[in-house]
């Protein structure tokens, strides 16, 4: 009977340490969550810069013209860009060392922010409606408008 007790004892101990070890791995430090709401925001940038790039290179003459892939790229970035302010304000990371090229103004100008993340919508879905015509000529001279909405944020929330 004795046995058993301290059977039950050390089974309910070792149940208690691997449940306190896998509790202390489901909760990051802030630091670590801010660190992975960096790689987030920076991915989502990165995403965007990709379906961005496709673009840019057909106006540049390095990629052919297609403006069906114009068109797609162009409804990607209108799908990710609401994703900017979102992870943003999902997590201030200002006070943390971590890697980023955004500037801390942002969470102080968060409405201002979302604006220019809108505006990228806007011109994305713009740029979408001309790409959709199939004309070369006018989805090339659209392609200004549209990339100056993600040079418009980066002059006042990013490190130069
Ligand atoms: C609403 C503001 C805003 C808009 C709009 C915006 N950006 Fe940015 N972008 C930022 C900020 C802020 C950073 C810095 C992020 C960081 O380092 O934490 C950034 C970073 C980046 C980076 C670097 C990502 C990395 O790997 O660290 C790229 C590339 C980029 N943006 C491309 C684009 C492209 C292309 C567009 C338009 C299709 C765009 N951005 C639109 C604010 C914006």
């Amino acid at each position: 009977m004795m046995k058993c007790v301290v059977g039950f004892g050390l089974l309910f101990l070792g149940a208690t340490a691997i449940f306190t070890a896998t509790a202390q791995q489901e909760a990051p430090s802030p630091e670590q969550l801010a660190i992975n709401s960096t790689k987030t925001r920076q991915a989502v940038f990165k995403l965007l810069s990709f379906n961005m790039g496709t673009i840019n290179g057909m106006a540049r003459g390095t990629i052919e013209f297609d403006a069906a892939i114009a068109e797609r790229n162009a409804n990607r970035i209108a799908a990710i860009a609401p994703m900017i302010p979102e992870v943003f304000a999902a997590r201030d990371t200002r006070e943390f060392a971590v890697e980023t090229e955004a500037l801390p103004i942002i969470w102080d100008r968060m409405t201002e922010f979302s604006e220019k993340a809108a505006n990228l919508v806007a011109a994305a879905n713009t740029f979408a409606e001309v790409a959709r015509g199939g004309d070369r000529t006018a989805t090339i001279a659209a392609v200004r408008a549209f990339g100056g909405t993600c040079g418009n944020c980066h002059e006042t929330f990013r490190v130069d």
